[in-house]
């Protein structure tokens, strides 16, 4: 097997890179707004149920996959079935991830570019005066050209850094990148929480009333979870195969875990009590909470931040590389696919599977508000657009099925031998068993009850 396979240049290589998958829009954009949707509280705890019950061990899982195999998931799962009929069957399990990510990809690549868009605004704002009127959300999302534009920035920074392969881009970048974000989060954090709305922003966070959260909040917040991680499509198998065999895996997939867990409550604190403080900003955001993160947080910088004018396009661009670090991950999963099965050049690779996403990505910039049918068609009841329809099959149906693959595999059909020598841990220690039974059983028949549930036509709507 792929004897020479270069490996994260330092102990924190991996889960810096794997950290840098996970934080991104999913912590910053998604999961403030789907909670904001969800009414808080009662989503949140789901939400971290979801995280450590079912995100971490399937982390562990692929993880694992990835470091056994020592190649990208579909080739990963063919070789650890024992190749034949079998390895084609489980390779299957590769393929749905390859799809979801090219799926998540192409919208979130529009996300990514409002991330631009913010800062141009913001450097703006810095150089001539705050005006939260001037921020024209709505207008932006009908302005068909400059989200395509947008968008197109971003596919061609994510190609250029997936062309350069790891260690080269993406290790060293997220290296300095994550911890000037967390910095800047923890001021944005401690600000905010000098501000009058801050004890009613807690209070719908954290106090959990089931009787708010909406049916279809179980779905979301599971679908969340495995986004939110990056699981359910491979992204961490084709890490894994980078992480080196003296490492400890469940250390390092408890390590990105809590990170990843603490950029989303951090930003949701920030958020929360911004629009709780600021008079007329609740209603702002109700008509359009996909644009939360961005209408919200300019308001913190200029108006009670200290240092806010500075700060305040530099988060954006950090924004911009918490989601750059994710689309490298997601670029990654087709990319390496490409690389490991048809032997092309990680150039050329990299430059074809951009391309086939670019073509998704225009549709879906132009799903945001500026082209009718695209904007308006629904498959899911109450996920008007092409936008929100590709975001909740991926996130809520491919990565789940995805994930329940993984755990399956890696429970059931490894073998125990295999499981103990990658997890360095002795057979009868209560936590191998454990989490040889939350891959065996607690995971899968979750995923399962849950996506039975949906189909049954339990009221999601
Ligand atoms: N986790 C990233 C975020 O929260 C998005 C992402 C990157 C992802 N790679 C992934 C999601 C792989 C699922 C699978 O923004």
């Amino acid at each position: 097997m792929a004897m020479g396979r270069a490996h994260w240049g330092s102990r924190l290589g991996f889960v810096m890179a794997a950290a840098g998958s996970a934080v991104g829009l999913g912590n910053l954009w998604k999961f403030p707004y789907i909670t904001w949707e969800n009414n808080g509280g009662a989503f949140v705890l789901v939400y971290l149920a979801a995280v450590f019950v079912l995100g971490l061990p399937i982390m562990i899982a692929e993880i694992l996959v990835g470091r056994r195999a020592q190649l990208s998931a579909v080739p990963a799962f063919e070789a650890l079935a024992g190749g034949g009929a079998r390895g084609r069957a489980w390779s299957s399990v590769g393929w749905i991830g390859v799809v979801a990510g090219a799926v998540i990809l192409s919208y979130y690549m529009v996300i990514a570019g409002w991330s631009l868009w913010s800062f141009h605004n913001c450097v703006v704002w810095s150089f001539t005066e705050y005006d939260a009127r001037s921020l024209d959300f709505d207008g932006f999302l009908k302005d068909g050209v400059l989200q395509v534009i947008l968008t197109a920035a971003f596919s061609l920074m994510t190609t250029a850094i997936v062309m350069r392969g790891i260690g080269g881009g993406i290790e060293r970048a997220t290296r300095i990148m994550m911890p000037v974000l967390a910095v800047i989060m923890l001021y944005l954090v401690g600000t905010a929480l000098t501000m009058d709305g801050r004890d009613a922003a807690l209070v719908k966070l954290f106090v959990p009333r089931f009787s708010e959260l909406p049916p279809q909040g179980v779905l979301l917040a599971v679908g969340q979870a495995f986004f939110s991680l990056s699981l359910g499509l491979g992204a961490m198998i084709a890490y894994g195969s980078y992480i080196s065999k003296q490492e400890s895996i469940v250390r390092s997939a408890l390590w990105v875990v809590i990170l990843d867990t603490l950029f989303a409550l951090l930003a949701a604190v920030a958020m929360f009590t911004i629009i709780f403080s600021v008079p007329g900003l609740q209603d702002r955001v109700s008509g359009s909470t996909v644009g939360m993160l961005f209408i919200t947080l300019p308001d913190l910088f200029y108006t009670q931040m200290p240092g806010g004018a500075v700060l305040a396009p530099l988060f954006f661009v950090l924004v911009a590389f918490a989601a750059l670090s994710s689309t490298i991950s997601l670029g990654e999963v087709v990319t390496s696919l490409m690389i490991d099965r048809r032997g092309w050049s990680r150039r050329k690779a990299a430059v074809v599977c951009s391309c086939a996403v670019f073509a998704g990505s225009v549709l879906a910039a132009l799903s945001v508000g500026a082209v009718e049918p695209l904007s308006t068609m629904e498959i899911f009841p109450g996920k008007a657009g092409l936008f929100s329809t590709l975001d909740h099959l991926a996130a809520n149906y491919l990565l789940p099925i995805g994930g329940l693959g993984t755990t399956v595999f890696v429970g059931w059909f490894l073998g125990r031998p295999a499981l103990l020598e990658e997890l360095g841990l002795k057979r009868g220690t209560p936590a191998f068993f454990v989490l040889l039974w939350i891959l065996r059983v607690v995971a899968p028949l979750a995923i399962l009850a849950l996506l039975t549930a949906v189909l049954a036509g339990w009221d999601f709507s």
